[in-house]
C-alpha cells in the first residue's frame, strides 16, 4: 500500500527543484469507485482533488456522474498529462486543473474534496477543510485518518479504509426560541467538530439535553423537560454562525 511505498519514492517530481509533500501514487479504479459512491456525488456537485495527480478522480466523476471538478497539483508535468486524460475522455468541458499548492490553493466553491495524502497532511489540512468549506461538504479520504476528527462514515475495498466526513456547522454556544406549547427553549452547546452535547432549559427550569446529532447545518435535537411527559424534538438550520429556522417535531 501507499504507506510502504512512500519509503521508497523520493519526493520530488520530474521538474526539477519542486519538492511534493507527497510522491505520486494514483488509487487504482475500484477504489475511485468507492471514493466517489462514498461522497454520493452528482451533477450538483463540484469536485476538488487536492494533489490530483493524473487527474483520474476528477475524470472518473465527470464521466460517471456528470460532476464538475477541479484537480489541484503541483506538479506541472502530472497537470500536463491530466488535461490530456480529460481531453481523450472527453469530459474537458466538466473538468479543470490548477498548477497550486494544496496548502493555500482556493477550495471553498468545493462540495467534495477528495485526498490521497498522509495522515500528517490530512491533519494539516484540516483547519482549512473546516473553516473554508460550507457546512455539509463532504472530504473522502483514501487510506488516511484526520487526527481526532472521527469519519462519518467508512467503507473497505480491495483491504484499503476510505474515509468519509460532512463539514459540520459551528453551533457552540447559547441558542434560544419559543416552542409551540408558548415555552421558552434554551440550549447552551458544546462543540467538538460534529460531536456536540451541552445543557438545556425550559422556562429557565433546568431540562435534559437527551440527543444532539449534527450533520453539516442541521442539528437534531430532543429535549425533556422536567415537567413534560415526552421528549420533543426539534431541527435547527444553522447559517453563517446563526441559528435560521426550528421545526419541533
Ligand atoms: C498520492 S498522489 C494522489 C494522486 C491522485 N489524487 C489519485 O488519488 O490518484 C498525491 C499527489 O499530490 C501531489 N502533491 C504533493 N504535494 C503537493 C502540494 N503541496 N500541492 C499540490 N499537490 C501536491 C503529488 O504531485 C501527487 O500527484
Amino acid at each position: 500500500m501507499f504507506r510502504d511505498l512512500v519509503d521508497d519514492l523520493d519526493n520530488y517530481s520530474a521538474e526539477p527543484g519542486k519538492f511534493l509533500d507527497v510522491p505520486f501514487v494514483p488509487t487504482d479504479g475500484n477504489v475511485v469507485e468507492a471514493m466517489l459512491t462514498l461522497a454520493g456525488v452528482g451533477p450538483q456537485d463540484v469536485l476538488y482533488d487536492l494533489g490530483s495527480g493524473d487527474g483520474r478522480i476528477v475524470v472518473a466523476a465527470a464521466k460517471n456522474y456528470d460532476t464538475r471538478g477541479i484537480g489541484i497539483e503541483i506538479d506541472p508535468l502530472r497537470i500536463a498529462d491530466a488535461m490530456e486524460y480529460a481531453g481523450d475522455t472527453r469530459v474537458e468541458y466538466l473538468v479543470d486543473f490548477i498548477e497550486d499548492d494544496i496548502f493555500t490553493a482556493d477550495i471553498r466553491e468545493a462540495t467534495v474534496v477528495t485526498l490521497y495524502l498522509l495522515d500528517s497532511i490530512n491533519a494539516q489540512l484540516r483547519p482549512r477543510l473546516l473553516s473554508e468549506l460550507r457546512p455539509g461538504a463532504r472530504i473522502i479520504s483514501h487510506a488516511f485518518g484526520m487526527g481526532d476528527w472521527k469519519a462519518d462514515d467508512q467503507c473497505k475495498v480491495d483491504g484499503i479504509n476510505i474515509y468519509k466526513w460532512i463539514v459540520p456547522a459551528p453551533v457552540a454556544g447559547a441558542w434560544e426560541w419559543a416552542g409551540l406549547d408558548g415555552k421558552r427553549y434554551r440550549i447552551d452547546l458544546q462543540q467538538k467538530y460534529q460531536e456536540v452535547g451541552g445543557d438545556a432549559w425550559v422556562d429557565d427550569e433546568a431540562a435534559l439535553l437527551q440527543s444532539a446529532t449534527l450533520c453539516g447545518a442541521t442539528l437534531e435535537l430532543t429535549i425533556q423537560g422536567a415537567d413534560a411527559v415526552a421528549p420533543k424534538g426539534f431541527t435547527l438550520e444553522f447559517e453563517d454562525h446563526e441559528l435560521q429556522s426550528v421545526v419541533e417535531h
